[in-house]
Order: C-alpha cells, then sequence, then structure tokens
C-alpha cells in the first residue's frame, strides 16, 4: 500500500495507459485481476475545450475501477488547466489527474506536447506548477527517460516535477526516439525510488511476474505498469499482484481459461461501444490472447481478418477446435 496524495494504492500493479485499448471496458474488465491504480488513455485537452464528443467519452470513469487517474495531454499549460475544470465538471468521480509527458508520436511532440515537454527541465517545472495549482487532487505525470540518447534527462525532469508539486511519477524506461522498440532499460533506474520525494511507478516490457519483480529490485519503485503484456493476459496481473500480497506464484493458465476471459471481456467491450466499433478494436486484441500458447498461429490470423460479431467470434474458436457455449 502507498499513497499518492490522499489517494490510497492497495498494490504494486498500475495498468498502464494505452491509447486505443484502454478504454472503460477494459479497465473494468482488468480491474478484478488485482489492478491497483487505472488511467484513461491519453485525453486531448483541446479535445475537451472544443466539446468534441468523442473525447468527452474519453474521460467518462466507473466506481469499479476506482482509484482511477485521467490523463490529459496538451502543450499549453493554460489549455490544460481549462481541461482540468472541464472534467471537474463533466465527471468528478475521478481521483488523480495524470499528465502525459511520454507520448512520442510526431502529431503530439509537433504541438509540444507528450514527450516534446521532456526537453526542458526548467521549462516543465513551471508548466507543471500551472497544472498542480488547478485542482484539488493529486497531479501525476508519466516521464521517458529523456527526449533522445544524448538527453537522457530523467533525474533533472524528476526534481522539476517534484519541485512543482506533483504527487507521484510513472516513468517508461525508454526514451523518446525508441518509440516502443528496445529494451527497457532499468539498469538507468537503479536504486531510483530510494531517491525520491513521491512515488515512483515504472514502466516498460512487463511481460511475465519476473519481468515486474526485476523492474521493482532494481528500481525500488512503489509500483509498476502492466501495459502490452496485459493485453491478452489478464492473469499476469493476478500473478504480480497475489506474488506481492501473498508472496504466492501463481502457475499460468490454460488456453481454455483465456478463451473464458476473452469471452467475457469481448462482452464488456460491447456493451461500451456497440458490437461493430467493439469487433474493429477486437481485432488487434483477441489475437493476443492466444500469444502464450503454441500452435495458434492460423487461429490468430482468422481472428485478425474475420471477426464481425460475436456470433463469428464463436463460429471460428469452433472451427479451430474450441467447442465454446454462447
Ligand atoms: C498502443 C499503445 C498506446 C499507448 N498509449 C499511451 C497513452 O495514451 N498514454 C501514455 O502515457 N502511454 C501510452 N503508452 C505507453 C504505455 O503506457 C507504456 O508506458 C509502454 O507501452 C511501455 O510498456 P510496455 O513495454 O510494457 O508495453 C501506449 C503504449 C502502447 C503500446
Amino acid at each position: 500500500m502507498f499513497k499518492i496524495g490522499n489517494v490510497n494504492i492497495d498494490g504494486k500493479v498500475v495498468l498502464a495507459p494505452m491509447a486505443g485499448v484502454t478504454s472503460l471496458a477494459y479497465r473494468n474488465y482488468m480491474k478484478p485481476f488485482g489492478v491497483a491504480l487505472t488511467v484513461t488513455e491519453m485525453v486531448s485537452d483541446c479535445g475537451l475545450i472544443y466539446d468534441n464528443q468523442r473525447t468527452k467519452d474519453y474521460i467518462v470513469t466507473s466506481d469499479i475501477e476506482r482509484p482511477v487517474a485521467i490523463q490529459l495531454f496538451g502543450g499549453n499549460a493554460d489549455q490544460i488547466v481549462e481541461a482540468i475544470r472541464i472534467v471537474e465538471k463533466e465527471n468528478p468521480n475521478f481521483d488523480i489527474i495524470d499528465i502525459n509527458l511520454g507520448c512520442p508520436v510526431n502529431k503530439v511532440v509537433n504541438s509540444r506536447a507528450g514527450s516534446y515537454l521532456l526537453k526542458n527541465p526548467q521549462e516543465l517545472e513551471s508548466f507543471m506548477k500551472k497544472v498542480v495549482s488547478a485542482t484539488t487532487k493529486p497531479v501525476t505525470a508519466k516521464i521517458r527517460l529523456g527526449y533522445s540518447e544524448d538527453s537522457i534527462n530523467f533525474k533533472e525532469n524528476i526534481k522539476a516535477l517534484e519541485n512543482a508539486g506533483v504527487a507521484a511519477i510513472g516513468i517508461h524506461a525508454r526514451t523518446r526516439d525508441q518509440m516502443y522498440a528496445g529494451k527497457a532499460r532499468y539498469d538507468l533506474l537503479k536504486d531510483l525510488g530510494d531517491e525520491m520525494k513521491v512515488p515512483l511507478i515504472v514502466s516498460g516490457d512487463i511481460f511475465t511476474l519476473d519481468d515486474a519483480i526485476n523492474a521493482l529490485n532494481i528500481t525500488k519503485a512503489d509500483a509498476v505498469m502492466v501495459a502490452r503484456g496485459g493485453v491478452g493476459n489478464p492473469w499476469l496481473i493476478k500473478q504480480i499482484d497475489t506474488f506481492y500480497k501473498t508472496g504466492e506464484r501463481l502457475n499460468d493458465i490454460s488456453l481454455e481459461e483465456n478463451i473464458r476471459n476473452l469471452l467475457d471481456f469481448t462482452k464488456m467491450l460491447i456493451e461500451e461501444k456497440g458490437e461493430r466499433r467493439a469487433m474493429m478494436i477486437l481485432r488487434g486484441i483477441a489475437p493476443k490472447f492466444f500469444n502464450n500458447y503454441p500452435g495458434t498461429k492460423k487461429l490468430k490470423n482468422t481472428l485478425c481478418q474475420n471477426l464481425f460479431s460475436y456470433d463469428s467470434l464463436i463460429r471460428i474458436l469452433n472451427e479451430f477446435g474450441y467447442a465454446i457455449e454462447q
């Protein structure tokens, strides 16, 4: 248990924000496996200011998932302040504001948002001071090691963020230029948690229980973020959470059990998005439920291409010999 501001975080697993993945249904579905804190996908400050309905859908949260952080991105502190006001009016039932300081995509960086803001720690400090003073809720930040290989400045940025009054810091152990490729570099974060004034949450390449143990041991962080490793493998969260609460190492689950997980998640996604949109999203996610099970390549390809409805999912599973009741 640790605290982010006044918010109790009861565990070591934070569900990492992932645009296009961590919908409300995804967060609600993953929560009972042992998620201590959920984070929405990144939400555009401008989208909120321009009253864009799609953007407003992203700030919908539930009581099931709490505590929940709403993640905002933007390149202008005054606009983020304005966006926070809108969030607090539209949906006061959230716990933390998280600011995205790590997004590497050109469109975001070119608008001076995301990892662009890592370039200058001094400017970051005044930017984040404005944001922190805009709300009574704790404000957290998610950063990267630095912008590029020759500007690895996370220590300076962490100091700047602490001075600005953030209540916790998440760090993705890659640079902006690495995007999502190459190994996460936990060696650079050795003992970082011990040096910090606020809780540290680490992110990058958490695919197994041992990855999580390793990352926490090296960095002395308070929690890990489960991102790509949890997509199609919700049991990973149960394994990490159980290990840190009881010391027990749970075995992996069978393919049949994971297919049950896929179906449960599918139903929740359809409820949130409607069947058509849910299926488009699921084409990218459903195959991942088979990643840890050999001999499923053809099935995965079929799921990528031929998912149109819940019934088509059941039909495909049956075709491949998995007798599933609907
Ligand atoms: C598809 C995708 C979308 C992501 N979207 C966000 C986002 O909206 N906000 C954010 O802070 N990080 C985002 N990330 C970064 C993840 O939260 C995480 O830090 C990163 O994937 C490293 O963890 P991993 O190597 O375990 O996947 C995204 C990552 C992926 C793969």
